[in-house]
């Protein structure tokens, strides 16, 4: 008995001073002190020492156990300083090292020509007015003269939520909210920025998704002058005094007579390229008269108030003002492209 308890303990000793980790430690406190373990089996078998063997065997038992308690102990306080040790070594911090630095956003180009379009305009006295994205049919095309069978409807398909309500397809709509909402003895002087909708292709000067900025002037003898002068003005204030414009004749239900502007392509100075359309110039806007129509749908006697409206393209003129030859750029936010302006 006294040479197996001996046996036991110097095993005990041995295989302590040997592991090397925290794991395998506990493998020996278990095999040796557990519930199944070497020397608590031999305590459990003191029924078959002599009787008067047993205080002193007792005690020799004890006494071991007390011991490998112990230098288990130490071993288990020395591997977890090395573990400590080794954890500190390898995620260490090196304070030293540069911090890393937050890369401070900007205002994207569209946000930016629109500030300078809207800065232009209320230099001249206009102020800004708003309309819903999401138009009813009466607004975005009724109310501006275009009837529900009107051809014209076709060059601006829209996405429809319901039969009556739409994605705007243009800001124009402000025009008749405007209006309706104003005593019709005062003048308007108003521009709309916002976004507009329509079912074209995207390709490097459309997008499903665009902006726009609309403009409406109204008040006693306005006169298509006073359009030429103000767009001639807003232009040469945001491309410089040599900016070459083109007034086109064209159609809108809701002016009369109408017209769209082009600007000279500043990316090919008018020779031509895939962004002018070999054409040598971009049209920007869409403008005229306010029909007589339209004026009294809203309210007003088209024999007292004549007004202007126009309707600018933001994208395009952005393109123009950075020399920027596909308008899909504005959108895909690569930072590489915005991080230039
Ligand atoms: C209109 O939308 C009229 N509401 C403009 C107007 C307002 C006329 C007031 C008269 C009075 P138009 O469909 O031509 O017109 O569009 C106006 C401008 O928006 C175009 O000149 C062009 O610069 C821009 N534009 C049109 N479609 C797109 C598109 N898919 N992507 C980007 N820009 C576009
Ligand atoms: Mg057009």
């Amino acid at each position: 008995m006294e040479k197996e308890l001996t046996k036991i303990q110097e095993e005990a000793l041995s295989a302590i001073n040997s592991a090397n980790s925290l794991a395998n430690l506990n493998d020996v406190k278990v095999k040796y002190l557990g519930k199944k373990g070497l020397l608590t089996a031999m305590l459990r078998n003191m029924g078959k020492v002599e009787p008067q063997d047993r205080p002193r065997i007792g005690q020799l038992v004890n006494t071991a156990r007390r011991q490998i308690e112990f230098v288990l102990e130490e071993k288990y306080n020395l591997l977890k300083q090395n573990e400590l040790n080794s954890r500190l070594n390898s995620e260490h911090i090196d304070v030293t090292l540069p911090g890393r630095r937050h890369t401070l956003g900007h205002l994207h180009p569209l946000t930016l020509t629109l500030q300078k379009i809207t800065n232009i305009f209320k230099s001249m006295g206009y102020s800004i007015a708003e309309g819903p994205q999401i138009e009813t049919d009466y607004y975005n095309f009724e109310a501006l003269n275009l009837p529900p069978d009107h051809p014209a409807r076709d060059m601006q398909d829209s996405f429809y939520i319901t039969k009556d309500i739409l994605m705007r397809t243009q800001t124009s709509p402000v025009q008749a909210r405007t209006m309706q909402a104003h005593n019709p003895d005062e003048p308007i002087r108003i521009i709309a920025p916002g976004r507009v909708y329509r079912r074209d292709d995207y390709d490097a000067t459309h997008s499903p998704m665009f902006t726009q900025v609309e403009g409406l002037c109204i008040d006693k003898d306005i006169s298509f002058a006073d359009l030429k002068g103000t767009l001639i003005f807003a232009m040469q204030e945001l491309f410089g005094k040599d900016v070459k414009l083109r007034f086109r004749p064209s159609f809108f239900p809701f002016t009369e007579p109408s017209a769209e502007v082009d600007i000279s392509c500043v990316m090919c100075h008018g020779k031509g390229c895939r962004v002018c359309k070999e054409t040598g110039w971009l049209e920007i806007l869409g403008a005229g008269m306010v029909h007589p129509k339209v004026l009294e749908m809203s309210g007003y006697d088209p024999e007292k108030s004549s007004g202007f409206a126009f309707g600018m393209g933001v994208e395009r003129i952005a393109m123009l003002t950075y020399g920027i030859n596909d308008l899909r750029l504005f959108f895909e936010n690569d930072s590489r492209f915005l991080s230039q302006f």
